[in-house]
């Protein structure tokens, strides 16, 4: 028999913190744990991810890392970048498809929208082109194909109208299941 799950059953309500040193040894876990595909579509390439994770508390730069059962799950960066403020976002495969990455990202807006931030970029490759579809909830999307790379700019919207998603969520706004793990975040952000 087929197993049938429907989608609200399959999400997960992770809990969303600024990265702190203490977290360091676990995002490393999680990233070790992320297939070679996964650390490409984020990369787009190899790097060397200790240097990488040892740099994410000494730049210039914020990350929110997700939590689900005690265990890292998945990170995003809102980084300085010659094109802006970058967002970019890692979920670990087994957790893909669950909510994180949407959460991660309501996170990342979250975090611009209180620094008044108006335009966030990223950078998605073309088989990821569904990442487009989650930018495009929070703002006005420019979008350009260069090799087989979206550079999307997000023009935030700062008060965005709600639409009428089946799901509930509205446009750009923080719906239910990231609201709780928002309201974690929120008090992280603010004592930064
Ligand atoms: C891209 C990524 C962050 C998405 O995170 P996620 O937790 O799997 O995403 P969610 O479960 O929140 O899904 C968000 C939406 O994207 C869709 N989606 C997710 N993965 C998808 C895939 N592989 N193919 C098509 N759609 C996909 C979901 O169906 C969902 O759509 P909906 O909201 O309209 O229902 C995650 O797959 C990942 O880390 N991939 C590797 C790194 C990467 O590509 N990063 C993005 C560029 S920086």
């Amino acid at each position: 028999m087929t197993d049938v799950i429907t989608k609200s059953q399959r999400l997960v309500h992770p809990s969303l913190h600024t990265l702190e040193a203490q977290d360091l040894l676990a995002v490393g876990a999680m990233a070790a744990r992320c297939s070679r595909e996964t650390i490409y579509h984020r990369f787009h390439g190899f790097i060397d991810l200790p240097t990488y994770l040892a740099s994410l508390l000494t730049t210039d730069q914020t990350t929110i890392v997700a939590w689900s059962q005690g265990c890292c799950v998945g990170f995003a960066s809102l980084a300085g970048g010659p094109q802006g403020h970058e967002v970019a976002v890692l979920v670990e495969d087994r957790w893909q498809r669950h909510g994180v990455g949407s959460a991660l990202i309501e996170g990342v807006v979250e975090v611009a929208r209180q620094r008044h931030l108006s335009l966030l970029h990223a950078d998605v490759l073309h088989e990821d082109a569904f990442s487009l579809r989650i930018l495009g909830r929070y703002g006005r999307l420019e979008v350009a194909l260069d090799y087989g790379c979206y550079s999307v700019v997000v023009h935030l919207e700062e008060n965005p109208a709600p639409t009428d998603h089946s799901d509930g969520r509205a446009n750009g706004a923080i719906n239910g299941r990231a609201s709780g793990a928002m309201a974690e975040l929120s008090s992280h952000v603010w004592s930064n």
